[in-house]
This record gives C-alpha cells, structure tokens and sequence, in this order.
C-alpha cells in the first residue's frame, strides 16, 4: 500500500467521500483522525488529505496534524480535498487550514460537497444549520470530484 488517505469526519460526510476515493483507488490505507492514531508516513508515496469544513476552517486535529507533518509531507504527492456546505467559500477554508508551502506542493484541491446528518448533531449544530437554511438531512457528494482526485493520483502513479 503506497497511498494514504487521511481525513477527518465528524459527522460521517467527509469518511465517506474518503471511502468513495478509496475503493475508486483499491490499494489505498484510510486513517479518520477523529478515531484513529496519527499514521506512520513513511510507508506511502501519495497522500490524500482531507476533511470537513467548520467555522470557515479545517477540523483542528487535522490542522495540529499538518502543521507537526509538514516536512514529511512535503516529500510526499499531495492532494488535497475539502467537504463543506459553502462551495465558494471552500478554497478561503483551505487557504486557511494550510501552510502556503504544502498548498504549493498539492497537485490539485477538489470540492466534495456536503452532507448534514441531523441524527448525529446536537442542538447548536442543527441551529446553525438552520440559519443557513438547512432544515433536514440531506446528502450531496460530489462523484464527480472522486473520479478527478482519483485519476490525478493514478497518473502520478503510473
Ligand atoms: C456547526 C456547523 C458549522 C459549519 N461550518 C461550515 C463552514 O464554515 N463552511 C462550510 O463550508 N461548511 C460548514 N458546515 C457544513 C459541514 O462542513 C458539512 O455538514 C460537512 O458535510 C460535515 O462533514 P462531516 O460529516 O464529515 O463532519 C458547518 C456545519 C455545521 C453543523
């Protein structure tokens, strides 16, 4: 296994769209740092990274995880994606979440949508849904989006 997928879902969206890459991919590792142990880097060539947008930004782990990462990261092909209900506000999100260096050395940073699982949120998140007039759950992933992540970093394999 040369490629890692690294990711971080509260609710379940972003692990999806991680899954989604994965099985597109075949020999992929997933890690979702919400519930798993940093991974080992050294055993990968391509990483994939990505999570769910909150409060403009990536979550915290994540971030904590770049920046403690970034020089092994650097040696790695990176590619990058982010899941958020805000599709023009993605990009100011990930500019955000990432030293200006790793967003140089991304190949490509793709949008993948949004998933809201009522179920699985408490009350101030379905409130602040609400205000962005997000009554129900709904799913909208982007396929898509898998099929562009998935064939940049086939290419760069082969
Ligand atoms: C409290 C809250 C804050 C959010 N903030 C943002 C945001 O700043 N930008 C954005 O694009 N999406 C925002 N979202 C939408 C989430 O990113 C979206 O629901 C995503 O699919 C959640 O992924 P997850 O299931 O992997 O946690 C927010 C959602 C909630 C509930």
């Amino acid at each position: 296994m040369d490629i890692l997928i690294v990711y971080y879902s509260k609710h379940g969206a972003t692990a999806k769209f991680a899954q989604m890459i994965a099985s597109r991919l075949k020999n992929a590792s997933l890690c979702n740092l919400r519930v798993e142990p940093e991974p080992i880097l050294t055993e990968y060539k391509q990483v994939v990274l990505g999570s769910s947008i909150y409060m403009g930004k990536f979550s915290k782990k994540i971030r904590k995880f770049i920046k403690s990462r970034e020089e092994e990261l650097l040696k790695k092909d990176l590619y990058l994606f982010a899941i958020g209900g805000l599709v023009d506000k993605y990009l100011d999100a990930v500019n955000h979440s990432l030293p200006a260096k790793l967003l140089d050395k991304a190949h490509l940073c793709v949008y993948g949508g949004y998933a809201y699982y009522f179920k699985k949120m408490n009350w101030i998140e379905k409130l602040v849904a609400k205000m962005t007039g997000v009554k129900k759950s709904i799913e909208s992933l982007r396929e898509e989006q898998v099929e562009v992540l998935a064939e940049a970093v086939l290419q760069e394999k082969n």
